[in-house]
């Protein structure tokens, strides 16, 4: 098999999965347990970010991707959440579990190589990266890079698909990148069904704690959000302006707000399409988009 005929393979294997699990399954079960540890474990996509092929830009898309004011906020994501899935991954006792979620928090720590490749390659300067810390209580740290995920990637995809329609981002580099943009998908769907799961296996007793805490996280979230956008951060981290926030300018398209959250909508179901329709969705900002979509034109 050629290298470009295996790529492909990959490249499939990845965005289609169904489970051979039979019938319904209930959510909380262990049924349930193995189709989305499953669902991530067999749909990696084995790339090495050594022998990716960076692609030759002309100058002026060199000087577009060169000051996009991503590239500090992304590796340090990535790196933080590394450390975060690994802390939390260290406390799962369950073999299929603690396999995939060892699988997830891998591919966070090649996306952040993947990051320094390119970085590196296209001359882009960074900042000095902060000192990572392990949280002191892993399930918040992983709560926080799964909610944060699904809020980044849910307006990424969107960002990603209108810089590719309008040549911001040339279609060689929108080809190299996309996978790591599909490995998102793939971790977004893993979070929110773990998430399901996991509600299920709490005893009544620590329900309130839980769900006080992914308020917390959510709080957390909205503030660490509302401070980068500002540029309010003073402590080092996260220098960037926010992608999220000033995206659209960036990277030149005038797309109004309503657009842009339809083409998020959009992207946001083809992109986690192929996945076994067991799996439940990341729903909390597919909604929030619709509700405000209705008080826009
Ligand atoms: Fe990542
Ligand atoms: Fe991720």
């Amino acid at each position: 098999m050629s290298s470009d005929v295996s790529t492909t393979a990959a490249d499939h294997a990845m965005r289609h999965w169904l489970s051979e699990e039979p019938g319904q399954i209930e959510i909380g079960s262990e049924a349930h347990k193995r189709l989305f540890c499953r669902m991530l474990l067999d749909t990696h996509n084995p790339y090495k970010p050594a022998v990716i092929v960076w692609p030759e830009l002309d100058p002026a898309a060199l000087q577009r991707i060169t000051s996009l004011p991503i590239w500090d906020i992304a590796v340090q994501t990535e790196g933080r959440a590394q450390l975060r899935v690994a802390a939390y991954t260290d406390r799962v006792n369950d073999p299929l579990l603690r396999e995939a979620m060892t699988m997830d928090g891998g591919e966070e720590a090649r996306h952040k190589v993947v990051l320094s490749k390119l970085v590196e390659f296209y001359g882009i300067p960074l900042a000095p990266e902060p000192a990572y810390h392990i949280p002191k209580d892993p399930e918040w740290g992983w709560l926080v890079t799964g909610y944060s995920e699904c809020i980044d990637s849910f307006f990424g995809f969107g960002l990603f698909e209108s810089a590719k329609r309008t040549g911001y981002f040339p279609e060689e580099l929108v080809e190299t990148f996309e996978p790591v943009m599909q490995e998102e998908t793939r971790h977004i769907l893993f979070f929110a069904n773990w998430i399901a799961w996991y509600r299920r296996q709490l005893p009544w007793w620590r329900r309130a704690a839980f769900e006080l805490k992914v308020v917390r996280v959510w709080a957390y979230l909205i503030w660490e959000r509302i401070g980068i956008a500002r540029g309010l951060d003073g402590n080092g981290e996260m220098q960037d302006a926010n992608f999220a926030l000033t995206g659209t300018k960036q990277i030149g398209l005038d797309l109004k707000l309503s657009e842009l959250l339809d083409l998020c909508l959009v992207e946001d179901e083809r992109r986690a399409a192929g996945y076994d329709k067991r799996l439940l969705r990341p729903t909390f900002m597919p909604r929030l988009a619709r509700l405000v979509r209705r008080f826009m034109r």
